[in-house]
């Protein structure tokens, strides 16, 4: 009897959808466990979608997708980064998800070491082991605000590294990194001659208080980048799946060939939307990110009132809290159990995850507000670790 490849067999379960199944399946449960913005998709976007399909485009595309989706990407980019970017550094992809795997694929050899976030989002180990290549994690403190340093690199650097993974604005923590980080990183990546794949999909999600978002882009090391990025949490279009990869002309080839491989191309329909999104007006994009900002406000509040420590969210719709637990698991299983309320477990974001849990602040300011206020009283009622 053949068997599957026991690299599939072997990739870990996803830890917040378990315990989305798990929210899922529990009636009035208050879903702070996803990154799913609470917005429909702007109206506009959606409108664009049906002039599309209407006007024929329902056709396969070419693989590194639309002209016309290439360059709206690229001018939209263009605004963001200190140099001109054109349709020859973009491909439209399947998400940002369909950005970073290609990405992945497209540096390593079987075999290669690929240095990851930890805490960092988990998709990123399966995406390198998928890859054939292993996850090297290098930790991130609170002290440093979760930010990288040269020596946090070094710790995780091997012989067979071939390439630096980085968040920013990420995923578990907030954490916004500073211009000085962003170039620390591209130095450190060009004194080991690596590659540095940058997951930029909160990058409109900054609260302004404290920085500006910083891409890896246009900062001198071009060649050896590629940013992922995507539209899914900027305008509330995570079912649409389209982002876009940014890189070197040179690059972007290799990329649209494993793009053909996997996916042929992404749908002609929601790449017209994504033009629309791109292009149209950009105020229910500030509208979300203002109501993330007020959700962040009333947790940390709320928190803070308690004594509840947790990291200073910069940019995305996280809150990385400290709950002081002895096992995020079993605490964020009881907390959904007896409480209602769904939080992701530190845990599922790699060992510098534990005693904590991540709430996602994407949810409704009722939902926001039940939530932290049960998590105050449940910290109150838990031995710490
Ligand atoms: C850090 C990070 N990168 C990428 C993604 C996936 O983005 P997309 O839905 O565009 O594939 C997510 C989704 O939760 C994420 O948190």
């Amino acid at each position: 009897m053949p068997t599957p490849s026991s690299l599939v067999t072997s990739l870990p379960a996803s830890g917040i959808r378990q315990m989305m199944a798990k929210a899922m399946a529990i009636p009035g449960v208050a879903r702070l466990d996803v990154g799913e913005p609470q917005f429909d998709t702007p109206g506009h976007i959606v409108d664009a979608a049906f002039a599309a399909a209407r006007a024929g485009f329902t056709k396969y595309t070419a693989s590194a997708g639309l002209i016309s989706t290439r360059e709206a990407i690229a001018r939209s980019v263009s605004q963001d980064v200190p140099t001109s970017v054109s349709a020859d550094n973009i491909v439209v992809t399947v998400g940002a998800v369909g950005a970073l795997s290609s990405a992945v694929r497209a540096v390593v050899d079987a075999g290669d070491d690929v240095l990851i976030p930890n805490p960092g989002w988990p998709n990123y180990i399966a995406m390198v082991r998928c890859a054939g290549a292993e996850p090297r994690p290098y930790a991130l403190h609170s002290d440093n605000g979760f930010v990288p340093t040269s020596h946090d690199l070094e710790g995780a650097l091997t012989p067979r590294a071939k390439a630096i993974l980085i968040n920013t604005p990420a995923n578990p923590t907030g954490a916004v990194f500073p211009q000085k980080v962003m170039e620390m990183v591209l130095n450190f990546a060009q004194a080991h001659d690596l590659y540095v794949i940058s997951d930029e999909v909160y990058g409109k999600i900054v609260f302004g208080r404290e920085l500006p978002h910083t891409s890896a882009w246009g900062l001198g090391h071009d060649e050896r980048v590629i940013v992922a990025n995507s539209l899914s949490k900027t305008y509330s279009m995570t079912g649409w799946r389209i982002g876009w990869s940014l890189a070197a002309p040179d690059m972007t080839v290799q990329i649209a060939k494993l793009q053909e491989a996997y996916v042929s191309c992404c749908s002609s329909i929601a790449q017209k939307a994504a033009e629309a999104a791109l292009s149209g007006d950009q105020a229910c994009v500030h509208a979300a990110c203002g109501a993330y900002h007020r959700n962040l406000e009333i947790a940390e509040a709320a928190l803070d009132s308690q004594g509840i420590g947790h990291a200073r969210s910069a940019g995305t719709f996280f809150l990385w809290v400290d709950v002081g637990c002895h096992d995020s698991w079993s605490f964020a299983d009881r907390f959904l159990q007896e409480r209602k309320v769904a939080v992701a477990p530190g845990d599922a974001f790699g060992s510098q995850g534990h005693g904590r849990v991540r709430l996602s602040l994407a949810s409704s300011v009722e939902q926001v507000e039940y939530g932290v206020q049960q998590l105050a009283e449940f910290c109150a009622s838990e031995p710490r670790a």
